[in-house]
């Protein structure tokens, strides 16, 4: 199954993927996670990309889906995956519906991740993230338990560059108008589902899992099959 976690910074996409690779077996293909592994192995694209992430801009459209079909082609994404924070234009999901026709990849299933501005304020300013692992911890909900620790790997735990309120604001802007056009690029389609993305992480995650066997009642024909496909 190929799904696709939509919606603005900050609403839990990539909390929810995680646990989604957990229960599917499949990979999280996170667009952010990939750039900041550029940035800090120093690499080419990531002194590209460097600037560009601090100021909560957008990589170009091209550098984007070269390095997405180069990830979709690893052997790994043959039984579907997760799109984390990725397309995120109109020319990027044009150019991603390419793609599946070239590697000859069946239909994108799109779940948009709802949750208000001021919530999304608060929960990236609380957030911040382990320096060598990238575990995500949020102050208010789930801090570490020794502070600036990781609770996995013992390395710092440190605020993202663009977890500022001031690059927050920018990236909810971008967001607004670069991004939530792909709602109704996905809406018109029989694929797309809406999801409360304010209840609890746990709650949240039971709704995509809904969504989800919903979504492959309609591709495999039965909520048999459906269940068979989302235990193995
Ligand atoms: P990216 O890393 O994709 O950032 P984003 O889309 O802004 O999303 P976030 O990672 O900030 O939020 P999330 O929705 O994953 O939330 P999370 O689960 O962490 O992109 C970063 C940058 O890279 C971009 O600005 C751009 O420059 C570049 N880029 C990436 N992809 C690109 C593309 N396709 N094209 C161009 N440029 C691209 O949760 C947030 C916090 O809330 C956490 O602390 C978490 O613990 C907490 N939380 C989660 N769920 C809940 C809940 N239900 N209740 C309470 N708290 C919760």
């Amino acid at each position: 199954m190929q799904l696709m976690l939509l919606g603005a910074p900050g609403v839990g996409k990539g909390t929810q993927a995680k646990l989604l690779v957990k229960e599917l077996g499949i990979p999280q293909i996170s667009t952010g996670d990939m750039l900041r592994t550029e940035v800090k192995n120093a690499t080419a694209i990531g002194a590209t990309v460097k600037k560009i992430m601090k100021r909560g801009e957008l990589v170009s459209d091209d550098l984007m889906l070269k390095i997405v079909e180069k990830r979709l082609k690893k052997p790994d994404c043959a039984n579907g995956f997760i799109l984390d924070g990725f397309p995120r234009t109109i020319p990027q999901a044009e150019g991603l519906l390419k793609i599946f026709q070239k590697l000859n990849i069946g239909q994108l299933r799109v779940i948009e991740i709802v949750v208000p501005d001021e919530e999304i304020l608060k929960r990236l300013s609380s957030r911040r993230i382990s320096s060598q692992c990238g575990r995500v911890y949020n102050l208010l909900i789930t801090p570490p338990s020794k502070q600036n620790k990781c609770d996995e790997c013992g390395g710092g735990v440190i605020q993202r560059d663009d977890d500022t309120v001031e690059t927050i604001k920018n990236r909810l802007e971008i967001y607004r108008e670069s991004t939530a056009p792909l709602i109704n690029f996905y809406r018109k389609k029989q694929y797309y589902h809406c999801v409360d993305g304010l209840q609890p992480v746990n709650c949240v995650f039971d709704d995509i899992l809904n969504v989800s066997i919903k979504l492959l009642k309609n591709m495999n024909g039965s909520v048999v099959n459906a269940m068979k496909f989302l235990k193995t």
